[in-house]
């Protein structure tokens, strides 16, 4: 907890995607409207979403909560781009995602889209700090640059001192901080988590929600999913999902 209190907004901001992007994002980072997904088993389909909708303007920290099987994980796996709605439409950045093919998917998540996971899904085989420099090289960035922004993610996070050794090093809720730098790494539109803190101890959870609160404070643009309500707490605000839909979205 100790070394992210040192994570100033203002040190932040010119890390973020929000500082540079502010004249070209007016519209919502994210929009779902009417979204349905089915998924057809052996046995009978799943229908896990049944007109889900959804906006995050830019800048929000937006918790997405309801019980286990409500149609979270599938909704932000639409935003993310990872699956493909069967009916309703997508919308990040302004652009919609509809009739993008594989690659073009991959590009849009490259460009907007910062995602993290449950289980961390770190490379074990790579430094700390490739972890980082990886989806930046890969998104055609300078292997210079992207260098020099990793270190400086990773020592706004707070783990700068471990960027040479592996992430088996780190405790779980260094393993989820590391996460994060890597999603913040291409300044997504939109910082995406899936349950961020559910495998880790609730000194490392609190760790994590202290983080988004801060990049929040920054400006980036949040949007997290957790069955959890002290962890929707931490959001600004709570979108309440049901049977596949929203069933409240916070805005009173
Ligand atoms: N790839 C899939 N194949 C089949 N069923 C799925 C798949 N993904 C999710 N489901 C089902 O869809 C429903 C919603 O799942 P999910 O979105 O993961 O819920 P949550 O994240 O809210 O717990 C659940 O019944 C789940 O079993
Ligand atoms: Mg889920």
């Amino acid at each position: 907890m100790t070394d992210t209190t040192s994570l100033d907004p203002v040190q932040l901001e010119p890390l973020l995607a929000a500082s540079s992007n502010e004249s070209t994002s007016t519209g919502p980072a994210v929009e779902v409207r009417a979204a349905y997904r089915t998924f057809e088993q052996d046995t009978a389909p799943v229908r896990a979403l049944r007109g889900a909708d959804l906006t995050v303007r830019s800048g929000e920290f937006v918790a997405v909560m309801g019980p286990s099987g409500c149609g979270k994980s599938t909704m932000l796996n639409l935003v993310a781009g990872l699956d493909v709605p069967d009916e309703g439409e997508v919308m990040i950045a302004g652009e919609s995602l509809s009739g993008k093919d594989e690659n073009a998917l991959a590009i849009m998540r490259r460009q907007h889209v910062g995602i993290v996971f449950q289980f961390f899904n770190l490379l074990e085989g790579m430094t700390v700090l490739e972890n980082v420099v990886m989806p930046a090289v890969i998104a055609g960035r300078k292997r210079k640059v992207a260098e020099s922004r990793a270190r400086d993610l990773l020592d706004l996070l707070g783990i700068g001192d471990k960027a040479k050794q592996a992430p088996g090093v780190l405790s779980g809720g260094q393993r989820q901080r590391l996460a994060i730098a890597r999603a913040l790494a291409n300044e997504p539109t939109i910082v995406l988590a899936d349950e961020p803190t559910g495998a880790l101890d609730s000194e490392g959870g609190e760790e994590v929600l202290e983080l988004f609160r801060r990049l929040h404070q920054g400006g980036q643009t949040i949007l997290m999913v957790t069955h959890d309500q002290p962890v929707a707490d931490a959001a600004e605000r709570i979108v309440r999902m049901k049977d596949g839909r929203v069933d409240d979205d916070g805005l009173g």
